[in-house]
């Protein structure tokens, strides 16, 4: 069966994931997944919709100049997303965009209109998520279909459907973990001997920071990953501000460095356990951590998350955390796994 896409936003993580369609798509498709980019908009390249599937090569060749899709076949230079959504005709919408740190939007009502005019909505974009998951669920369900979120934490690494379909029936009473690519690759290379500022250049260069760093730096990307696993897998109702948050910029260089010295590491960890009360506890911050630590080893652009758990006790899933190519699989990852 055909399952036609609309992608909003193509910056790294959509441009890539267009480029793992362009590549592999003949695989996928022997495997009987056909997917079939029909409709792409973005606020710097403009739009292209072509009802028979948009020619992956020569869009996956665009520029980056502004109004770089008008030489597309079907392309022009406006970008008005709600538009596209209803003109698509597409049965998926991959999330792409933006997302403020105080409601979540633009991404937030793209989501929300995608799910309204009854298509999926697969999202690698934490907003959504962190600001109204319950909400954007309960519309998916309303109409029959799924929203989907693998790439908010930890990139194409398997958390959020390992959490609730491989630990399903299995209550999860808290987490602990390294949940910031940018921060845990910037202290690393602190250790190394690099300055703060040059290790955060790197970070921008390999494509794992931020629009804007300070959310990697200050520990608010944690804060909304935090939020993300304490609501759509502990069943909690936090928002972001609710996760009490401090970032590796609160430490200097000389402290990072002395502690490698005495064996230790700091890490920027992410946090949330389920109080006797009910109510979930959920904190960022950065911590000395000893050898002996499961989250000591975790390094470069690498995260990790352990899953305390009523019935297997811990279980931890470690990864890539952070990067283009790595972000755009969980984008095909949830294709796959839509019904
Ligand atoms: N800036 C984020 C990180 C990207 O470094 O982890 C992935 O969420």
């Amino acid at each position: 069966m055909e399952i036609r896409l609309a992608l909003i936003g193509f910056g790294g993580v959509n441009r890539a994931f267009a480029e793992i369609l362009r590549d592999r798509g003949p695989d996928l498709a022997a495997k009987g997944h056909h997917f079939k980019i029909c409709a792409v908009c973005d606020q710097r390249f403009g739009e292209v919709v072509v009802q028979g599937g948009v020619d992956l090569c020569r869009l996956t060749e665009t520029t980056s100049d502004p109004g770089a899709f008008a030489s597309l076949v079907g392309g022009g230079t406006s970008c008005d997303v709600f538009s596209i959504l209803a003109r698509s005709g597409a049965d998926v919408a991959v999330e792409a965009t933006y997302s403020n740190r105080v409601d979540g939007e633009p991404a937030l009502s793209h989501c929300r209109a995608a799910l309204e005019l009854g298509m999926h909505v697969v999202t690698t974009n934490k907003g959504p998520v962190g600001f109204a998951g319950h909400e954007l669920t309960a519309i998916a369900a309303k109409h029959n279909r799924s929203f989907r979120f693998e790439g908010t934490v930890m990139s194409g690494t398997p958390v959020i459907r390992l959490a609730n379909q491989c630990l399903a029936g299995n209550p999860i009473t808290g987490f602990r973990g390294v949940l910031n690519g940018t921060a845990n690759y910037v202290l690393g290379r602190i250790e190394d001997g690099l300055s703060m500022s040059a290790s955060i250049a790197e970070a921008q260069a390999l494509g794992y920071a931020e629009a804007n760093p300070d959310a990697d730096l200050k520990g608010w990307d944690v804060a909304l990953k935090v939020t993300i696993l304490a609501n759509m897998v502990m069943g909690g109702s936090l928002v972001p501000e609710n996760v009490a948050c401090a970032g590796i910029d609160e430490l200097t260089e000389d402290k990072i460095r002395n502690a490698i010295h005495e064996g230790l590491r700091w890490k920027l960890v992410g946090e949330a356990n389920r109080s006797p009360d009910g109510t979930i506890i959920a904190s960022v911050s950065p911590q000395l951590l000893p050898t002996d630590d499961p989250l000591y080893g975790v390094s470069g652009a690498a995260n990790a998350v352990t899953f305390h758990t009523e019935l297997l006790s811990a279980v931890t899933v470690s990864g890539p955390g952070a990067g283009k190519v790595e972000t755009a699989y969980a984008i095909l990852s949830d294709l796959l796994s839509l019904k």
